[in-house]
């Protein structure tokens, strides 16, 4: 399990006016293009899901399909719900996902990191990982957990998050 406690965001290059930003995304949302790139993508908390939109964004990853009635107790029941969007002034499209459980005051755990395949490579979910970070941060979050696949072990450790010893700390409990 893990610590982090390194936060920067990249600078952006292209931008949409703050107004529209907070208009469109609310508060404290953040928005970055990749180099050479027209488009433009935000991270947002507060931008309401549809949650039929978001079922088959995780479809797209290859996740089995979950209730979208217990998906939204779920969504209520979070800490952090955070959107990535591709910005569009009248239809903007959800290509990334990614929420955290807990206590709300010393410890968080991030779930259902998902980007769109078509839209992955790009530093999008890299994006997604450090606005998850800053926003824990601000509420005072340092202790931050996740349970990877082990192919996407590499993605996490890229970004500094340290792999606990197997068999040394982790437990888990399963009903069936
Ligand atoms: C894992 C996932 C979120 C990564 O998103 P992404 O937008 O493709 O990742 P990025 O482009 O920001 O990659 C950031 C870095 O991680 C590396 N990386 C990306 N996906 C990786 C993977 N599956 N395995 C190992 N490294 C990976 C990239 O090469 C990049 O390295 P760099 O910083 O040295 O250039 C995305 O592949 C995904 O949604 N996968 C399916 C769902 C999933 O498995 N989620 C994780 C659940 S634990």
């Amino acid at each position: 399990m893990i610590f982090r406690n390194q936060v920067s965001l990249t600078k952006k290059t292209n931008s949409i006016s703050k107004d529209e930003l907070i208009k469109n995304y609310g508060l404290n949302s953040y928005e970055f293009t990749q180099k050479n790139k027209e488009e433009i993508f935000v991270c947002s908390k507060h931008k309401e899901l549809d949650l039929i939109e978001l079922d088959q964004l995780l479809q797209t990853v290859g996740w089995s399909r979950r209730p979208i009635r217990r998906v939204k107790r779920a969504l209520d029941f979070s800490i952090l719900v955070v959107g990535l969007w591709l910005h569009d002034e009248d239809f903007p499209r959800l290509v990334g996902f990614a929420r955290c459980t807990g206590d709300g005051i010393l410890e968080a755990t991030v779930w259902d990191v998902a980007v769109n395949p078509v839209y992955q490579g790009k530093g999008l979910g890299k994006e997604l990982m450090k606005y998850i970070l800053k926003e824990l941060k601000n509420i005072g979050i340092y202790k931050v957990t996740l349970f990877a696949d082990a192919e996407v072990v590499s993605f996490y450790k890229r970004q500094g998050w340290i792999l606990e010893p197997r068999g040394s700390k982790c437990a888990f409990w399963y009903a069936n």
